[in-house]
């Protein structure tokens, strides 16, 4: 049985851990990418008399992304090492980053960015729409920067990718 754990199942628990890390990490990039995309188009487009359907898609496509990483960051809450609740937690920074900080403002900013969103699908006029986006997705720009564990802030022990 300790043979069969060690040799087949722990490898495949390491691979499984591996893959959900890096693509929850990884995709920060892809996240805050679509983000900046979002926010130049509607920067660019704050005077237009037109919000098209490529406005509405990239938008779109933003929102899910966040939610893709937010579903990813639940999974992963369940099995790193990275967050326990502990006696003493709160002295921890590892800790209270990924059990507190971390999964606080990264729900809230997917919370505003679907507000800000709907919002922006509810405005009649295109140029109303343009500027909705922009503020509400600027504001969860900074919240997501603020959130996520850059490599400078030694004690979280996180990665660029
Ligand atoms: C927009 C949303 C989110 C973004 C952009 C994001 C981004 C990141 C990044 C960049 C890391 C660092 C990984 C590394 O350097 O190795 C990380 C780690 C982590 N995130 Fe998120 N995250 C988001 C939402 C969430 C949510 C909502 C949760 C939990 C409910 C969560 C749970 C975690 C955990 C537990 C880790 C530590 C993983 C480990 O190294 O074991 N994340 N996240």
């Amino acid at each position: 049985m300790n043979e069969v754990f060690f040799s087949v199942i722990l490898p495949k628990l390491t691979l499984f851990m591996d893959v959900l890390v890096h693509g929850h990490s990884g995709s920060r990039w892809l996240a805050l990418a679509l983000l900046v995309f979002a926010i130049v188009n509607a920067m660019l487009k704050l005077k237009s008399d037109k919000y098209e359907k490529s406005d509405e898609m990239l938008n779109l496509f933003t929102m899910v992304m966040l939610h893709i990483q937010v579903t990813l960051g639940i999974v992963l809450a369940f099995v790193t090492g990275k967050i326990s609740y502990a006696e003493g937690w709160m002295k921890n920074p590892q800790y209270r980053f990924f059990g507190l900080e971390h999964i606080l403002l990264m729900v809230f900013a997917a919370v505003l960015v679907t507000i800000g969103r709907k919002k922006a699908e509810k405005a009649l006029d295109p140029a109303k729409k343009h500027k909705t986006i922009l503020i509400w997705y600027i504001i969860v720009l900074i919240i997501i920067f603020a959130g996520i564990p850059w490599p400078f802030r030694t004690a979280l022990g996180g990665s660029w990718f």
